[in-house]
Parts: C-alpha cells; structure tokens; sequence
C-alpha cells in the first residue's frame, strides 16, 4: 500500500452555462460528506468559476480551470492569468489537455510555460499526457511520453513536484468509450512514475499522484483503482452528471 491519496478530478469542459454548473455544483456537495478520504476537484468553463465557488464553499469540492495563460496581465484579448484564475477561488489547474494540444496548438514547450506561471502563483497543476492512437500502434507510446514528460517538467525543482499531479489520458480513450484496460494503464504509469524517479528522485516519485483519463466511469472505476500506480482519475463526460461522478468519487463502495 503507499500513502497517496486518491485524486478524483472532472474536467467539464465546454459543457454547461452558468446557472447549469452551479446547479451540479450544488447537488454534488448535497451528495457528498463534508469530509472526503479522496480529494476531489471540478474543473468548469471559466466564465462559471467564480459562482461554483461560492457553490462549493466549506465542501470537500475543490475548484480547478482547465487552462491559463502564463503571462501576468497585458494586451491578451481572450486570456486569463493565473492571478485571475486564483482570484476565482482556483487551486488547481488542468494543463495540456490533449485537446487543447489538438484544436488549440499547445506543445511541449507552452505547456511547461504555463506549468511555470501556475507554479508561481501556488496552483497545482494537473499535467495531462498521452499518446494518440498512431502513436500506440507505431510502438512510439512511452518515447512520446518521454518527451512531453521531460519539456513538460523541465526547470521545475523538486519543491515544485509536490504540487504536480500527472494525468496520463491516452488521447484514443477520451470521449470514445475505449477505455484503456486496467493494465494497459498500469503499464503507463509504472514508466511515468520510473521515469519521475529519473528526474526528480525517489521521494517526489513515491509521493506523486498519477491519475487515469479518457472514458471513465462508475462502471470501470473500481478496477482501475486496484492497480498500484494508478493514483485517481480525469474524468470528463462522467462527471457532467452529479450522481455519476460521486459514484466514481465513491469507487470503494460501488460495486
Ligand atoms: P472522458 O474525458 O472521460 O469523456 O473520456 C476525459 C478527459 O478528457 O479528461
């Protein structure tokens, strides 16, 4: 057994106006205890941020966005910093989602910019990686994982590993309902977390948390969480609906 403790994280995002997120904000805290033994986030659109906090306030719930952009303030129509992002009651960030990897340009390099910018302003990022479908089947799978691992984190001392989690969301299982099984996963993040014992040594490697993304839901939950590497999940279209995403904060107990 190690000592991390689990990390449930819902990435909603560009889904649900301002009065809906609040609404599935509200009913998660009804449908949760005040105290939780898995640290749970929620990540919606911007714009709803600072009403969710309110939402969440004095619950288990954490608040995360699900992007920023690393520079302080300035002429960025369209951009939001991570002072802003904090100002909305954020303590978590998603950085280099794949989709926004896909639609919106990001590479390696503007991913380890704006870990940096999220760093410094005391957020915790959750640093999404994985391979594309091409990739697996060209055998390419942990090299790509290497490189976006390795630009990713470059420049970060050991003393800001402690507030990295990873997120390994092989981009073939995302919104797709292929479900990478529980030990292809396990595979993956027993590399993540060697290749972190490379980098930053063995304490940050022990202590890190490695969540699973792409098709989650209360149905596989359970058995992902049985493999030893497997810290938590990034759940998207699941964690939409309230009632579904508590099941999967609450893997242990559904069956
Ligand atoms: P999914 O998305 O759970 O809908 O596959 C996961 C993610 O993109 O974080």
């Amino acid at each position: 057994m190690n000592s991390r403790k689990p990390f449930i994280a819902g990435n909603w995002k560009m889904y649900k106006t301002c009065s809906e997120a609040v609404e599935t904000a509200g009913k998660l805290v009804k449908l949760l205890s005040q105290t939780s033994d898995v640290d749970i986030m929620i990540a919606p659109a911007y714009i709803a941020l600072a009403q969710v906090h309110e939402a969440v306030k004095g619950s288990c719930v954490m608040l995360g966005a699900q992007n920023l952009f690393w520079e302080k303030k300035g002429a960025y129509t369209g951009e939001i910093s991570p002072e802003m992002i904090v100002s909305a009651g954020c303590t978590y960030i998603i950085i280099g989602h794949s989709e926004r990897r896909q639609y919106f340009g990001e590479t390696n390099e503007t991913v380890n910019k704006k870990i940096k910018a999220a760093i410094s302003y005391n957020l915790k990022p959750v640093f999404c990686i994985g391979e594309s479908e091409k990739e697996r089947e060209a055998n390419d799978t942990f090299n790509v994982l290497d490189k976006q691992v390795k630009i990713g984190l470059e420049g970060l001392s050991q003393d800001n590993m402690q507030n990295v989690t990873l997120a390994y969301e092989p981009v073939w299982a995302i919104g797709t309902g292929k479900t990478a099984s529980s030990e292809q996963a396990q595979e993956v993040h027993l590399f993540l977390r060697n290749l972190i014992e490379k980098l930053f040594g063995e304490n940050i490697a022990e202590s890190i948390r490695i969540l699973y993304g792409g098709s989650v839901k209360p149905e596989n939950i359970a058995e992902l969480m049985t493999m030893p590497d497997v810290d938590g999940a990034l759940v998207g279209g699941a964690s939409l609906d309230a009632d579904k995403f508590m099941r999967i904060v609450k893997f242990k107990t559904v069956g």
